[in-house]
């Protein structure tokens, strides 16, 4: 189902009491390239997950209850109207189905489900929201910067990459420090947050004209928001705080992009599942590489699709004895950009307290930092997981 793969950043939840349903149902949507953020055979957990996670489409089965499943439709209808909703049911009765439409179901398919009538109708949900979204303001993309190893650049990237994405005048981009000890981007970017997040959260409440209050300003128009600053206040943050606050800061911004902290604790862990793309910055080393081999496999092992992953070489220099191809053999996975090592511009922006970007404007690192942003924006690749073309890799290799 290629087109509905456009829609790959669909998020599913899934409630269904029939746990073999379930399985085949997710399994489906995994293989179609779609992700499955939540599950659940029991309705009143079902709808907590909705409200948690905000999903795109909700694929729930109507109970024993018909009359009470409606209600829940019904009162999610109004909660989320921008979300899908796919009721399934044993009965396929007129009333039945026109009771769904009524309380505002998209779809209704008769179980036991066929995958090719669900393919259908999640290709017309597909096409209906990206109208919606078209109409309304689209959600944001959330870009996780993830390191394979200490030191290898990944707040640069994070900070010089949000600043790149700023080209378009229009776009609203957000930067998000998640180190969950102490983070250092507002010292890459010479600013002093007053609020962090860990501080703003304390009575459990997040909303977006809190969330306003914690976002520094800098004066490229980027805004920052810094998990924490200090390393005894980490446990404040909390697991179910993570699909909330990108859930909200995705309707904020048009990009999210997170330098994210490499312990990984269930915190990341959330942030990674629900990342849209991950960046994962390696160099050409045999410990970074090892590394990065042992992050592909986990993210395999905790079902992220490959499709979201970009792998990122930093510190790139011809000429070296371990090249790139050796990584992508080591790793399984094409390099979908590299960052040449340049050592004067890097030197002069910490100096100057100002990210490469804005200082160096014109050095080669700067200029493979705005490819890279152009390259990540550019949807039908990013959608459909398909990597950049060999000419352009070529390209990006030695622009890089
Ligand atoms: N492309 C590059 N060329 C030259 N130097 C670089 C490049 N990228 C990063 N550096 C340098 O590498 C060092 C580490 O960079 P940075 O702090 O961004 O890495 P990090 O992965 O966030 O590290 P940490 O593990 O401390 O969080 C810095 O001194 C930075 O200036
Ligand atoms: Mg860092």
């Amino acid at each position: 189902m290629s087109d509905a793969r456009n829609g790959g950043s669909f998020r599913f939840v899934l409630i269904d009491g029939d746990e073999l349903a379930r399985v085949k149902i997710k399994q489906h949507l995994l293989s179609s390239g779609f992700r499955v953020i939540g599950e659940t055979e029991d309705q009143k957990a079902g709808i907590r997950l909705i409200r948690g996670l905000h999903p795109d489409v909700i694929i729930m089965e109507i109970g024993a209850d018909a009359g009470a499943t409606l209600d829940v439709v019904r009162r999610l209808r109004e909660e989320l109207p921008t979300m899908g909703l796919i009721l399934l049911s044993r009965d396929a009765s007129p009333e039945l189905i026109l009771g769904s439409v009524r309380a505002g179901a998209h779809e209704f398919l008769t179980i036991p489900i066929d995958l090719t009538e669900l393919d259908r109708a999640v290709e017309r949900l597909r096409k209906m929201m990206a109208h919606m979204q078209t109409a309304q303001g689209r959600r944001g993309r959330t870009l996780a910067v993830y390191q394979t190893k200490g030191g290898v650049g990944s707040s640069s990237v994070a900070t010089n990459l949000a600043l790149s994405l700023l080209a378009e005048p229009e776009r609203r981009v957000g930067l998000v420090d998640f180190n969950l000890q102490v983070g250092d981007l507002a010292l890459m970017l010479d600013i002093e947050p007053e609020h962090t997040f860990a501080r703003g959260i304390e009575d459990g409440t997040i909303d977006e004209a809190k969330l306003q209050t914690m976002l520094a300003r800098h004066r490229s128009g980027l805004r920052l928001l810094t998990i924490t600053d200090r390393p005894e206040e980490s446990d404040l943050i909390l697991r179910n705080h993570i699909p909330e606050l990108f859930g909200l800061l995705n309707t904020m911004f048009d990009y999210v992009v997170v330098d994210v902290n490499r312990h990984l604790d269930e915190r990341t862990l959330e942030l990674l599942d629900l990342a849209d793309t991950i960046l994962l910055i390696s160099t050409l080393d045999i410990p970074t590489i090892r590394n990065a081999r042992r992050y592909v496999d986990l993210f395999e092992r905790l079902e992220i699709p490959k499709e979201r992953i970009r792998l990122i070489v930093n510190r790139f220099q011809e000429g070296t004895s371990i090249t790139i191809r050796d990584l992508e053999n080591t790793v399984g996975t094409e390099v979908f950009w590299s960052l040449p090592n340049e050592f004067r511009p890097m030197r002069a922006a910490i100096d100057s307290g100002n990210p490469v970007l804005l200082d160096s404007p014109r050095s080669r690192l700067a200029r493979s930092y705005r490819e890279l942003g152009a390259a990540l924006c550019e949807r039908p690749s990013e959608e459909n997981g398909t990597p950049p073309n060999q000419d352009s890799l070529q390209s990006m290799q030695t622009s890089g």
